[in-house]
């Protein structure tokens, strides 16, 4: 029962975040900006007359330089958040985590990323002890604030920072789509937020035996 904030919580940001964008986008007066609003990006997401996902460079628990190119060969099942996230983030990684151990062996031929929305805190030590917590396979990713700007806005995820009381505190509002991409590395479609373990599962089983 206590997890159930926690999603409400994100439908409820996810509501927010397609109310608030216009009005948002109207107050924006800086016609140099190239940056899709929150709305374009859910929108071609939603829609699925967007293009989705692409290559990707940045950097993993470890320190080491990852792209996309490395995870050929397997069904990549993507999330994007951040360590500090206090219940939306750990709540679908958990989910993801016991999804995969429901798949058994499997899951040897799935990899879960997570991608940090917050690089400034996000370092690789950090999300070393983060993804660890979750599941033994998963690998954290982070990058310089452009390099994880690009990815999250090729897979259409929206993120913005929000000030806390507390000087330089600060929450990260993030839509929370689950991606699944083939082993030929193309994008192939998302998972609602807020699945339950089984029902994750049970898309990556179906995906795995189309790939
Ligand atoms: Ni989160």
């Amino acid at each position: 029962m206590a997890r159930r904030p926690g999603v409400g919580c994100l439908w409820l940001a996810l509501s927010c975040v397609l109310f608030a964008a216009p009005v948002a986008a109207n107050e924006a007066t800086e016609p140099s900006s190239a940056e899709p609003s929150a709305t374009e990006l859910i929108e071609g997401l939603l829609s699925g007359r967007a293009p989705v996902g692409g290559p990707f460079e940045l950097t993993d628990q470890t320190g080491h330089r990852r792209t996309d190119a490395d995870f050929r060969g397997k069904l990549v099942v993507l999330y994007f958040g951040y360590t500090y996230c206090p219940d939306v983030c750990p709540t679908e990684l958990q989910s993801i985590s016991l999804a995969l151990d429901r798949l058994g062996a499997a899951a040897q031929a799935v990899q879960p990323l997570f991608i940090t929305v917050d690089p400034e805190r996000d370092t690789p030590a950090r999300l070393a002890d983060f993804v660890s917590s979750f599941h033994p396979r998963l690998i954290g990713l982070t990058g310089s604030v452009a390099e994880i700007r690009k990815t999250a806005i090729a897979y259409r995820t929206f993120f913005a920072k929000q000030s806390n009381a507390a000087p330089g505190d600060y929450s990260v509002d993030h839509t929370g789509f689950i991606y699944l991409i083939g082993k030929d590395g193309q994008y192939q479609g998302f998972l609602p937020p807020g699945l339950a373990p089984d029902a994750i599962a049970d898309a990556i089983r179906t995906r795995l035996q189309l790939d």
